[in-house]
């Protein structure tokens, strides 16, 4: 079945980034001078999927402004006589049919997607974390609806990471399926160091079939009343109806980690032919010194 409809989750608040997310959704962290949340909608529009619904909550109002029209601004720049600086401004409006809901109670990641059911009625949907940017061509989204649908399953993407760093994600373990798929035999949130089951990662980035909503309401809370979604995904993977997509990208980027927000904009800033030649050189004066 076809996949229509995009969920993107981004009502978190984003601990890990206190104190600037007292005041601001971290996916509104902007890498260089666009918002985190605007890569990943184009990840999902390049991967064919226009209709997106936000989960939002409390104090995230920055993202519905972001995707709407400033009228007063546009009017300011046509007097200023930057009347070329309004169309680019329109385009991020007219990117996507994007669509809001709250998710009233910070309930962990499987609650905010479990807001979707309605508006998804009963289709396969895909879901874009808010604040991890996947860099590739052809996108992460586009690669795992394909999958799904040459399999009709639940997909997962993953990556490897090294072994001292497993402890910080969601590891799936499967037996091989295809050239870059595994089906999936179990899923653990955070393994303690030296217990995960494979060096596969998920990188915020899945194919849901919509059993996955009856899955959440049956999912036990985890740790701090927090559903996540590897245990509620856990009944799909028992009927083996999930698989592992081992995905071609360059880089993901978990712009929620701080390490990780400072090496996004220092690499999509040498990625712009602008600012590649300074930020190279100063990159090159600051190694000498470390
Ligand atoms: P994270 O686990 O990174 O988000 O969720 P968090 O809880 O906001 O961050 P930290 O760990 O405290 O720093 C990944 C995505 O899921 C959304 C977040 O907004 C983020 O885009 N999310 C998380 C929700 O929408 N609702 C939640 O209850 C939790």
């Amino acid at each position: 079945m076809k996949v229509e409809k995009a969920v993107i989750p981004a009502a978190g608040f984003g601990t890990r980034f206190l104190p600037f997310t007292k005041a601001m959704p971290k996916e509104m962290l902007p890498i260089i001078d666009k918002p985190t949340i605007h890569f990943v909608v184009e990840e999902a529009v390049n991967s064919g999927i226009d209709d997106i619904l936000i989960i939002t909550g409390k104090g995230k109002h920055s993202i519905e402004n972001y995707f709407d029209r400033n009228s007063e601004l546009e009017a300011f720049l046509e007097k200023k006589g930057k009347a070329h600086q309004i169309q680019p401004l329109r385009d991020i409006e007219e990117m996507a049919h994007i669509h809001y809901i709250r998710q009233k109670e910070q309930k962990g990641l499987a609650h905010a997607i479990s807001c979707a059911e309605k508006h998804v009625s009963g289709e396969p949907f895909a879901v874009l974390l808010g604040d991890n940017i996947i860099h590739g061509e052809p996108p992460c989204t586009r690669q795992l609806v394909d999958e799904h649908l040459r399999t009709g399953k639940t997909v997962v993407a993953v990556e490897e990471k090294p072994g001292d760093q497993l402890h910080r994600y969601g590891v799936v373990d499967g037996t091989p399926l295809g050239e870059r798929s595994l089906l999936v035999t179990g899923v653990v949130e955070k393994p303690p160091p030296g217990t995960a089951p494979s060096n596969l990662v998920s990188n915020g980035r899945y194919v849901f079939s919509p059993e996955i909503f009856d899955c959440i309401r049956n999912a036990p809370a985890g740790a701090g009343g927090e559903y996540q979604i590897t245990d509620a995904m856990k009944p799909l993977v028992e009927k083996r109806e999930v698989v592992a997509y081992k995905y071609a990208g360059e880089r993901w980027y978990d712009t929620g980690d701080k390490v990780a927000y400072v090496i996004a904009n220092i690499e999509f800033a040498l990625r712009h032919d602008e600012h590649r030649e300074e930020l190279s050189e100063y990159l090159r004066e600051l190694a000498k010194r470390l």
